[in-house]
């Protein structure tokens, strides 16, 4: 088969996107679990769900990303790991649509090309992100925060008015489930610790039905027992879905137990177990540079 990277998403893909509704436009303002417009449309034939070639990325002659290549199998859990500045968060804006490459190919699957979508069209393709701090509503408890997940850009006060679609309370009683926060769920989310609210992000996420989901320091700030707690869920949610986590916490990196790839000036320079990584002579020096 002759490799279809490098040729753009067909016309027929980003028209479906384009037209498909927007989130929450089911019934009842609410989808019936997983608002991914085009369930089953990432062309997963090769087993990678996510390829970035040399992609580069200038602010002002700064080159962020740097001929930065990368490649994700579908249902892998990956560690991006890099001293700040490296441009991993960079590269979670190209993924996303947030930042346009100024070279590069960007594909979700085989034949998605991120690179001429739109953020909302990204997102609707079935990649969630989650960034650093937590944008949980306060007021609203774990179980209204995801209704509202679900409801998408609706107004969510209109959401809250309408009533819940077959099947959506299942789906958020296991979602809830799933991120250990079955007895917090009429709770206000503002009441939840840091950990908590970390949580009841990644199940906002989690509703939506994302195939990769990417995470920008989802442990910073919480205590071990969170940390670990948060390691054990990404591992058991990789498998059904993507997960590229960017993180500092070597600890939390090692309980990953995934393959880790290091990000140095915009590049790869290191890719392999974390044992192996941290054994790396390019790695060492450019921590040690710190
Ligand atoms: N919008 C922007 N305009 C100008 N420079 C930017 C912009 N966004 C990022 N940069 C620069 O690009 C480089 C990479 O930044 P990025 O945020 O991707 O790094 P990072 O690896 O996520 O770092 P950290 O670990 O500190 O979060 C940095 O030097 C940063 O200052
Ligand atoms: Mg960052």
């Amino acid at each position: 088969m002759s490799d279809p990277i490098g040729r753009p998403g067909t016309p027929a893909q980003l028209k479906a996107l384009r037209d498909a509704p927007e989130p929450g436009a089911g019934e009842g303002g609410f989808s019936s679990g997983g608002h991914r417009v085009v369930p089953g449309e990432i062309d997963l034939s090769h087993k990678v769900i996510l390829y970035l070639e040399d992609i580069t990325v200038a602010f002002d002659g700064f080159k962020a990303l740097n001929k930065l290549s990368l490649s994700i199998d579908d249902g892998e859990l990956r560690a991006i790991i890099g001293p700040n500045g490296a441009g991993k968060t960079t590269m979670m804006d190209v993924i996303t649509g947030k930042t346009r490459p100024d070279s590069g190919k960007a594909f979700l699957g085989q034949t998605l090309d991120l690179t001429r979508m739109s953020e909302p069209e990204i997102a609707r393709a079935g990649i969630g992100r989650k960034f650093q701090k937590p944008s949980v509503f306060e007021q609203a408890s774990p179980q209204e925060n995801l209704w509202l997940a679900c409801a998408g850009r609706k107004g969510w006060l209109d959401s809250l008015r309408q009533r819940i679609a077959p099947g959506q309370s299942e789906r958020i009683d296991e979602v809830l489930e799933t991120v250990g926060l079955s007895a917090e769920r009429d709770r206000p989310a503002g009441s939840l610790s840091h950990g908590q609210k970390q949580w009841l992000e990644i199940g906002m996420l989690l509703i939506q039905d994302p195939k990769l989901l990417l995470l920008d320091e989802p442990v910073a700030g919480l205590s071990d027992e969170e940390t670990e707690r948060t390691a054990e869920l990404l591992r058991r949610l990789a498998g059904n879905h993507s997960v590229v986590v960017v993180e500092h916490d070597m600890h939390f990196v090692d309980q990953l137990d995934c393959p880790v790839t290091v990000l140095h000036q915009g590049q790869v320079i290191a890719e392999g177990d974390l044992a192996t990584v941290q054994a790396d002579q390019r790695v060492i020096e450019v921590y040690l540079g710190r």
